[in-house]
């Protein structure tokens, strides 16, 4: 499916701003946050439901995971959305603000994400799902088309994206919360994720007045509402609901005194119940773990991410083995920006298939030298090295100088000297 190549416009993204978190796992924890990890990572396959609270928290996590499992999600996702708008299966505009963070989390180009039948505007999806919500909510039953959660995940990820949408959607929800909310309808989860999007909304550019001041008295009476639901173990309303209101609480910092939340006690809790098997489910796993690196949805937005539209190359590379026992030919495609060297191609060809691909370089005064490639090594006294050919003809350059251009086949044949 071409559509799929986009995201593999490679996108460059740092952290603008650190989180300043309120607490942090002390070292005697850190294993067990990397086990977490580790066991999210693993719930996710090519025959898995995408799961965009995994792929959101793998993007917080400040680890370096395998970057496959962040690319097979992205993947998933994308196809996942496209299948949904395309047969007219339900897309609610919560899911759709999931699929939105999650992917722009990745540095996804989530306003054009081309399929069959043209493009796919994930931001304009949810900003048309979310005026129909508001117009629920203010005009109709005074309740949204889903629910609140839905509609605060809907302000989060507006607000992300950067969409002035955020500024309605979050006045019209900070409305809706009534002064001393008891109802189900905002529970610890719900008034969570509203003060992730009411806090992020205050960081935006250019709010209105009325906004402003609407969200910020919604934004305190939830942060309240969280407050008061800490338990003396640590737990902020349930197990479940601690990790999105922890990451609430540290992404709203600055709007209560934070001596009122006894954070070191939501750590220690949290530790205690990983190793019980409590957060096994990806999901449970996705919402506590921006929390143990004191992260929130809300960095989301901090994230900047680059287009970078160089141009890219494609080259073939082949390694051949007919002089040795166990005879071997594999083939790869790889791509690469314009310019690199074949050095490079070969690095990238190692990290896609680290199997057949790997290789080993040693440095002489000629440049890297390659004295191994998928395990075989070139011997002086068998008078047996690694050759490099464009097609048939031997390459002048090692493979530190040496640049292909497009579509050229480079062959590394075992051979003798
Ligand atoms: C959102 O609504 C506008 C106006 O009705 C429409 O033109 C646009 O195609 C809609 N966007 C999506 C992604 O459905
Ligand atoms: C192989 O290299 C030669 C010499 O550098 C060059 O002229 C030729 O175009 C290359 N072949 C391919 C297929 O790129």
């Amino acid at each position: 499916m071409l559509w799929i190549k986009c995201c593999v416009v490679l996108l460059v993204f740092t952290y603008a701003s650190h989180a300043d978190p309120v607490c942090s796992v002390p070292d005697s924890g850190k294993a067990s946050v990397t086990a977490l990890v580790l066991n999210m990572a693993k719930s996710v396959g090519p025959c898995v439901t995408p799961n965009p609270s995994v792929l959101l928290a793998l993007n917080l996590v400040d680890k370096t995971f395998d970057p496959a499992t962040a690319d097979l999600l992205v993947k998933q996702l994308k196809e996942d959305a496209v299948t949904k708008v395309s047969e007219n299966l339900p897309f609610s505009s919560g899911k759709v603000a999931l699929y939105a963070l999650a992917l722009r989390s990745s540095c996804c180009d989530i306003t054009n994400i081309p399929y069959s039948k043209g493009n796919l505007n994930l931001v304009s999806l949810l900003e048309n799902k979310t005026k129909e919500e508001i117009k629920s909510i203010e005009k109709e039953k005074k309740k949204p088309l889903t629910t609140f959660y839905q509609v605060a995940l809907d302000v989060l990820a507006l607000c992300v994206v950067n969409s002035h949408v955020a500024f309605q959607a979050g006045t019209t929800l900070a409305n809706a919360v009534p002064s001393n909310p008891t109802s189900p309808d905002f529970s610890v989860d719900t008034a969570a994720v509203a003060v992730m999007g009411f806090t992020c909304v205050l960081g935006m550019d250019a709010a209105p007045t009325k906004t402003i001041s609407s969200v910020k008295n919604a934004l305190s009476v939830l942060i309240n509402l969280m407050l008061n639901n800490q338990m003396s173990d640590g737990i902020i309303g349930n197990i479940y609901s601690t990790g999105l209101a922890a990451q609430a609480l540290t992404a709203a910092q600055s709007y209560y005194t934070t001596t009122s939340w006894n954070c070191p006690l939501t750590i220690q809790k949290v530790l205690q119940e990983i190793p019980l098997g409590t957060f096994s489910l990806p999901i449970a796993a996705a919402q506590v773990l921006p929390f143990l690196q004191g992260m929130s949805y809300v960095n989301v937005k901090d994230k900047q991410c680059t287009v970078d539209n160089s141009p890219r190359i494609t080259v073939e590379y082949t390694i051949v083995n007919n002089l040795v026992e166990e005879n071997f030919k594999y083939t790869i495609q790889v791509e690469v920006l314009e310019g690199s060297t074949l050095l490079q191609v070969m690095q990238k060809a190692a990290q896609i298939n680290p199997k057949e691909f790997s290789f080993s370089t040693t440095d002489s005064e000629w440049g890297v030298f390659v004295s191994s490639i998928n395990n075989l090594a070139g011997n002086n006294n068998q008078r047996t090295y690694w050759q490099f050919f464009n097609e048939t003809t031997p390459l002048q350059l090692g493979v530190s100088s040496y640049k292909p251009t497009n579509k050229e086949h480079i062959l590394a044949i075992f051979s003798k000297f």
